[in-house]
This record gives C-alpha cells, sequence and structure tokens, in this order.
C-alpha cells in the first residue's frame, strides 16, 4: 500500500474530528493582547486556557527586553549550536540565575522544553539502567522513555505503594545488570492540577538505591514560597536529583532548562542530543528570560494575586457543588459526564452565549463520558472574571444534566 493513501485512513483519536473542529474546537485562533480577555472570531471572550500563570506575557518591561533585544541582536544570533558556535555570555548567564533559583548547583538551557526532555531521559540512562515513571506522565516523559534502551517501569499514578513495588523489580534487576535507576515523575500533573507525591519517593530513597527526575512544567513560577517550584512547596529541594522547568509556562516564553549538581548538568552539556545537534536559543529568548526571571523573584505580587484568584475560582466552583477532582495548584479541572457530542455542545454554548473560553479535555485523554473542562487561573484575571465564570458554569451544567445538550453528533464548526 501506498503510504500517502494509507496516512488518511488513520487520522488519530483528535484528527478523526477534523473536519469538524478545524478553528473552533481544535487550532482556534485567539487575536489581540494576550490577557484574560482576547478575540475569538471576532468577538471578546474570557480566556482561561493560557498558562500565562503570572501575567507576564504583556508586562511592559517584558515586552520593552524581547523588543529591544532582538532590535540590538536580531532573531539570528547566536549562529550554530552551543558547542559549536551558539554560546554567549547570557546564556551562561541564565543558567546560572535559574540554577541558583531553583536550589541546584548548575543548569542547562533547553531550546524546548519538550525535546529538552525527551532527549535529556535518553542521555542521562543506558540499556543497563531501569527508568521507574508515573503512569500518567507527560508525552515528553513517555517519549523519552520510547528512547530508553534498557528496561522500563510505570507505576500506578501517584501511588507510592505501587512505585514501591516497581522499585523492588528493577533494584533486582539492576543488581544483575550493573545499572542504576531513574525515577521520573511530575511536580504538578497538568491535567488534573494534582502534585506528584515528592516527599513520599524521596522517603523511599533509604530503602531503595535511585535518583529523582521531577518534570515541573506546572510548578515552576506557581509553587513554593518563592516560585522556585514544587520541590520548594514540599521542601525537599535537596531530594529532588534533576528539576525541569519550562519557560513556556509561568516564564511566557519559548524554551527551558534543566538543573542539578555541576557533574550531572555537565553531561547533559556533552550528551545531550537535542541541544548538541541544534541550533541554540536566540538571544532575544535568551535575554527576554533573564528578564522574565528577574520579575518571578522581584515581584512576589505577581505570585500572590495568581494565588488569589486561585483560591477564588476553585473555593466558588466547590461551593457551587463542581467537582474539581484532586487539584492544589492552579490548574483547575471541572469534570462533568457526558458524551463527546455533549462536550461540543456545550462548549459551543459556553464560547458563544456566554463568552466563556476554555480547553475542553475528552476521550482518549480521559476515560469514556467524562468531560473535563481546565481552567487556568491566572494574576492577570480578576475576581470578577471568577464570578462571572462560575455563574455560566452552573448554568450550562443545569442544562448538560436536562439534556439540552443530547446531540448525536459533534457540534460542526470548522471554518
Ligand atoms: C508537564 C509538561 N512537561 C513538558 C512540557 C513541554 O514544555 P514546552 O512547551 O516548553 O515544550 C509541557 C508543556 O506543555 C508540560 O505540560
Amino acid at each position: 500500500m501506498d503510504l500517502f493513501e494509507k496516512l488518511p485512513l488513520k487520522p488519530g483519536p483528535l484528527g478523526m474530528h477534523g473536519d469538524d473542529s478545524y478553528g473552533y474546537y481544535m487550532f482556534p485562533k485567539l487575536e489581540g493582547e494576550i490577557g484574560p480577555r482576547m478575540k475569538f472570531r471576532g468577538k471578546t471572550k474570557l480566556i482561561w486556557s493560557l498558562n500565562n500563570y503570572l501575567g507576564l506575557a504583556n508586562h511592559p518591561e517584558v515586552k520593552k527586553a524581547d523588543a529591544d533585544a532582538a532590535a540590538q541582536y536580531g532573531m539570528a544570533y547566536p549562529m550554530g549550536a552551543r558547542m559549536m558556535s551558539g554560546n554567549s555570555n547570557f546564556h551562561e548567564q541564565l543558567e546560572r540565575e535559574l540554577a541558583e533559583f531553583v536550589g541546584k548547583e548548575d543548569a542547562i538551557l533547553l531550546n524546548y522544553g519538550y525535546q529538552g526532555m525527551v532527549s535529556a531521559i535518553e542521555c542521562l540512562v543506558d540499556r543497563h539502567d531501569v527508568i521507574v515513571y508515573d503512569a500518567e506522565s507527560h508525552a515528553c516523559i513517555v517519549d523519552g522513555v520510547r528512547l530508553h534502551l534498557g528496561k522500563r517501569f510505570a507505576f500506578k499514578h501517584n501511588d507510592v505503594e505501587n512505585l514501591e513495588i516497581q522499585l523492588k523489580r528493577a533494584s533486582k534487576l539492576v543488581e544483575g545488570t550493573g545499572g542504576a535507576i531513574l525515577v521520573i515523575t511530575e511536580g504538578v500533573f497538568g491535567m488534573t492540577g494534582a502534585q506528584g507525591k515528592l516527599k513520599d519517593i524521596i522517603d523511599l530513597k533509604s530503602k531503595y538505591n535511585f535518583r529523582l527526575f521531577v518534570d515541573d512544567a506546572h510548578g515552576f513560577g506557581t509553587m513554593g514560597k518563592t516560585g522556585a517550584g514544587t520541590h520548594e512547596e514540599q521542601n525537599v529541594i535537596e531530594g529532588v536529583d534533576i528539576y525541569f522547568g519550562t519557560f513556556a509556562k509561568s516564564m511566557a516564553g519559548i524554551g527551558g532548562f534543566i538543573a542539578s549538581i555541576k557533574p550531572v548538568v555537565k553531561h547533559l552539556r556533552y550528551n545531550i542530543r537535542s541541544q548538541i545537534f541544534a541550533k541554540s536559543l536566540p538571544m532575544p529568548m535568551v535575554i527576554g528570560a533573564i528578564k522574565r526571571l528577574e520579575l518571578l523573584k522581584a515581584k512576589p505580587e505577581l505570585k500572590a494575586k495568581l494565588w488569589e484568584n486561585v483560591r477564588a475560582l476553585q473555593n466558588g466552583l466547590k461551593e457551587a457543588g463542581f467537582n474539581i477532582g484532586v487539584t492544589t495548584t492552579p490548574v483547575t479541572p471541572v469534570v462533568l459526564n457526558g458524551t463527546i457530542p455533549e462536550a461540543t455542545a456545550l462548549t459551543h454554548d459556553l464560547r458563544e452565549n456566554y463568552d466563556i473560553f476554555c480547553s475542553i479535555v475528552v476521550y482518549p485523554v480521559v476515560p469514556k463520558g467524562m468531560i473535563i473542562l481546565r481552567l487556568i487561573p491566572t494574576a492577570a484575571h480578576t475576581l470578577d472574571d471568577v464570578k462571572e465564570t462560575i455563574k455560566a458554569f452552573s448554568e450550562v451544567r443545569e442544562k448538560l444534566n436536562s439534556g439540552k445538550y443530547a446531540v448525536d453528533s459533534i457540534v460542526a464548526m470548522a471554518e
């Protein structure tokens, strides 16, 4: 069979809805200044789907730093990979400042969080080593584990007892191979808002020999007293051996970093394929990230406002009888029951008649029959935004429960 004939027959679980959804449920275009009110299809909506946690995306100092750096250096400089010709004092300054902020000796920049994570996992272990990872890990962890040439064991999501079972199996295995064990989990799980049980995992180090790698994409900037992350929140800065953060969320930029002790970062610098064989971050991204980090540290009021909104939203939803699952972080899932067509009808109603824009999550990301509306509160939202949203959510829940959204197929909205 010809490959090009075959591909349309396998559109995938999301692509199968593409023709009805493009530009609306999937690939929507939000226009205007990044913030809680943006235009969607020409009309202003209240936006709850951007990970602009601290509201830095539009901060005047951030925009100025980005623009000045772009004017001075352009987007090309420095050319080449870090190791060859793409290094600069600013890249190294940012690494030092990130490491210090998250409580580690050193850090390495990543061009993209996702590809950096994939590549770092592959780089840290060899075929004699065993990876033990949370079964509901982000796709970048799953992909990194796929590249690993040795054994891997998934432990049940956030289940420390099950982790211990897997650690026993892994320990037995490495006795034979002479390898080591790497445990990987997340600081904040991006769909449910649950925190990884870092403290309990680290407690297991007294019984098993392993190192812990934490993807804290959602925790960096939002969790802990200073915003350093979930390891700070749980008071286990030392116990997290390797820490990953992205610039794509709290920092409202692009890129990421991994921080650890010096020899581990050195190993990554000379071996991580996604950075050695790819162009380094452009200067405006680096100088922009330095500015963002400076503000993140200097303006604790941004995190305080984020958390004021988080509490108002989550408490308000709970008081209104909504199930928001197990979140203890800004990520706010609202769990409802219904089919995929119902989910699209509800979303359509929310967007068109209540002017509220949030992300929906349905099967296969969550079990069949479950609908999750995921809200990301930010420092830029107001308490009135929260009130407006809870009122609208109560109304659409009423309609969902009384069968008003019971349609047979998804509401076609493609442009
Ligand atoms: C848990 C987690 N890890 C990694 C990433 C990837 O980060 P980036 O967007 O910087 O590639 C994300 C972003 O969606 C994430 O949520």
